[in-house]
């Protein structure tokens, strides 16, 4: 038996083709999610472990993906962590943001298995459905990210909170960064407990900071969660969308791989950053053209990244929940086509 494809890919092992899954792959795009959505509120999705597992495997069963990843959000251990979060149609929103030290002090640090133990039992049900060459992903939102949302009391544009905090309060950021590296690194450790074999940071807004204030907040956050992993030996992913001004100091953060968006050329970023995996970097908007030109901009990732040992195929960030279906099946047949040379 060999490993996985997308388990080796992420170690740099040679594979026979490129292994592809997507970001946001179990959403609204899909007519079989949005069945399940009209009868269950998005936290319920979450919350429940048989429905979890069932739209974690949808898009496996649909396309046959390479990974699958668990059914859930950024903001579902925040929510354990004693800070109210509710799904709406402007995205997700907070009642009470913390602005403060007292606010920072007054959240917990929760035990996984005892304040979510529904995030693991639906890991637990998806390995026991899913084929043995397809791994399921963990994930988290890296503790910046998750910082941006606690401190807005939402998503921003711009992050002036988050900016006005960090300036005046660096010390209430840091020890709130602290507590959220320490959540994170306990919630990924629990779904890998539970099967996950590989496991992806989500630091979506990091790219709001100055190279240095990233270098002084987000990163050592991001740090000490994959330290924390190191002992449990699974690939770790680190997502930043806009990462090209940070990418050398991303790569730092002790990630195996580096998940890209579509800003930044992928042979680039690899000729930068040598030393490590990476996934990515179609953008999303892409899927949104005829079927030629998806075909011809999925052939244009693959290229640029030249044969190297050490690619996954993903979108630069989210699917949209426009997306057509024929474009998602676009990308992986284009993607299955194509042999990368071996080295
Ligand atoms: O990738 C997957 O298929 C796994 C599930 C997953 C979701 N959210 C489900 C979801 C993952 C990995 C996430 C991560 C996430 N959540 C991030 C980081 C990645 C990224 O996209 O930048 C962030 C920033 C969030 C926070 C969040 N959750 C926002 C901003 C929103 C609203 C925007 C939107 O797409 O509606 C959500 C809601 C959310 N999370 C949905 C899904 C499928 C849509 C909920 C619905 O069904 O109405």
């Amino acid at each position: 038996m060999t490993d996985p494809l997308l388990l080796r890919a992420l170690r740099r092992e040679p594979v026979e083709r490129t292994p592809v899954w997507i970001m946001r792959q179990a959403g609204r795009y899909l007519p079989e999610y949005r069945a399940v959505r009209e009868k269950h509120s998005f936290l319920e999705l979450c919350r429940t472990p048989e429905l979890a597992a069932e739209v974690t495997l949808q898009p496996i069963r649909r396309f046959g993906f390479d990974g699958a990843i668990l059914f859930s959000d950024i903001l579902v251990p925040v929510v354990a962590m004693g800070a109210p979060v509710e799904f709406g149609d402007g995205g997700p929103k907070l009642a009470r943001p913390i602005r403060s030290r007292a606010d920072v002090d007054r959240l917990r640090v929760p035990e996984p298995t005892e304040s979510m133990p529904f995030v693991g039992d639906a890991a637990r049900l998806v390995v026991r459905e899913l084929p043995g060459e397809v791994p399921l992903l963990g994930f988290a939102g890296a503790p910046f990210t998750l910082l941006t949302y606690l401190v807005e009391g939402g998503g921003s544009r711009d992050f002036a909170e988050t900016k006005r905090f960090l300036a005046h309060a660096p010390d209430a950021a840091h020890a709130l960064l602290e507590k959220l590296a320490e959540t994170v690194a306990r919630s990924l450790a629990a779904q890998i407990d539970a099967g996950c074999a590989a496991v992806q940071l989500f630091d979506t807004w990091a790219s709001a900071l100055s190279p240095a204030d990233y270098a002084s907040f987000a990163l050592p956050a991001a740090r000490r969660v994959f330290e924390a992993l190191a002992p449990r030996r699974v690939p770790r992913l680190y997502y930043v969308n806009g990462i090209a001004g940070l990418l050398e100091l991303a790569a730092a953060s002790g990630a195996d791989a580096l998940s890209i968006d579509w800003r930044i050329d992928l042979g680039d970023a690899r000729r930068r950053v040598p030393h490590l995996a990476f996934q990515g970097n179609l953008d999303p908007h892409a899927l949104l053209g005829p079927l030629d030109s998806v075909r011809a901009k999925t052939r244009a990732v693959l290229e640029s990244n030249g044969g190297r040992p050490g690619h996954v195929f993903n979108l630069g960030h989210g699917i949209f929940p426009e997306a057509p279906i024929e474009a998602v099946e676009a990308v992986i047949e284009t993607v299955r086509e194509s042999r990368p040379v071996r080295s």
